[in-house]
């Protein structure tokens, strides 16, 4: 029996395709059939859902109806509805669209932080608390992203201490009240991820924690269990696995959150999700992308999914006759 089996821990999946995954798509993904995703979505038994960002339209074109998006979809009771916020544009917008939580970005490296903001780091963290205490008064629950957590793809490796910093800055210096520790372009490697969740969780116990993995080096999945040895129980992933930030040189799709699920349940875990329902929603936006997407679970199947045998034969009658 390996450690996970049998244990009662429940992980929490903040779906993010809508969000993250609709960034780097070329075509527009029209407003009412993202609104009818994310409707959909809302019956599967997630959490929460990362509808779209306030950001500026010139940056991320398919991401320009987000206040139709918010207007539009069906919000079920326990489930939060977030948005990506920049700035205090954003903000303000996020407050208007009546948010249930606010996803304040910020990267560890200042060159992807130039790229993806427009702004140095500094800048975009005094936005923040600017924008932090506008939120508190609208009474909308903070999380603070910190891209290029494990690494960027200009600078290398960010140093630990870094991370920590920003952690530190964005918790008590902007009061967010929770952090996710982004790896924008699928630099994270077990080990490391071992150790960042731990030491976050020694630092900060009462602090809730995401982890945000990309699957661009195929580790999305083995980075999930060394986070989960560590401590974690929050993970953002994309249905089919689609995903990137634009801004980011080599980024590609998140972790796909119908495999992740798949993996965590029959490791013991509970997502509280109905996987064949989050295979049907990932298999419609696949059709609606019009091109293939990453993940797996949707194309080969529940794991016991059984199939007609394909040689025609009984395979009863075979162990008859088969010689003792
Ligand atoms: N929402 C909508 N429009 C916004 C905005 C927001 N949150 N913030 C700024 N703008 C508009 C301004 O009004 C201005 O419009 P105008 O040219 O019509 O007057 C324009 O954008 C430029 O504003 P400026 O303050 O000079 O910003 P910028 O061009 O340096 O862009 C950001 C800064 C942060 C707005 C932009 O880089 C951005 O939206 N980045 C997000 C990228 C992203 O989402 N990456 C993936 C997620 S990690
Ligand atoms: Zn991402």
């Amino acid at each position: 029996m390996n450690a996970w089996t049998g244990s009662n821990r429940e992980i929490q999946i903040q779906e993010v395709a809508l969000r993250d995954g609709l960034q780097g798509e070329v075509a527009f993904m029209p407003t009412d059939k993202k609104i009818d995703l994310i409707d959909r979505l809302t019956t599967t038994g997630l959490k929460k859902i990362e509808v779209t960002s306030f950001v500026s339209p010139r940056a991320i074109p398919n991401l320009a109806d987000a206040e139709a998006v918010f207007a539009g979809i069906v919000r079920r009771s326990g489930v939060v509805y977030a948005a990506l916020v920049p700035n205090l544009r954003g903000m303000e917008r996020a407050i208007s669209a009546a948010v249930n939580e606010v996803n304040f970005v910020l990267s560890a490296s200042e060159s992807h932080n130039l790229a993806n903001l427009g702004m140095t780091c500094q800048k975009s963290f005094s936005a923040i608390r600017e924008a932090a205490a506008l939120s508190d008064q609208a009474g909308i629950r903070t999380a603070g992203s910190i891209s290029c957590s494990f690494g960027c793809p200009i600078e290398g490796d960010i140093p630990a201490a870094t991370i920590k910093e920003w952690c530190q800055r964005m918790i008590e210096q902007a009061g967010i009240s929770s952090i996710n520790l982004c790896d924008t372009t699928g630099m994270a490697f077990p080990a490391q991820v071992f150790d960042y969740v731990r030491n976050f969780r020694d630092q900060w116990p009462d602090i809730p924690l995401t982890l945000h993995f990309h699957n661009t080096r195929g580790l999305g999945m083995a980075n999930v269990f060394a986070a989960i040895d560590g401590g974690a129980t929050n993970f953002d992933a994309a249905l089919a696995g689609i995903g990137g930030c634009p801004y980011a040189p080599g980024a590609s799709g998140n972790l796909c959150t119908e495999d992740l699920v798949h993996a965590l349940e029959v490791s013991g875990f509970a997502c509280g999700i109905n996987l064949d329902e989050l295979i049907h929603a990932s298999k419609e936006l696949t059709n609606l992308l019009g091109h293939e997407t990453f993940g797996q679970v949707a194309k080969a199947g529940n794991r016991l999914q059984s199939h007609p045998n394909p040689w025609g034969f009984d395979s009863k009658h075979l162990s008859k006759t088969s010689p003792e």
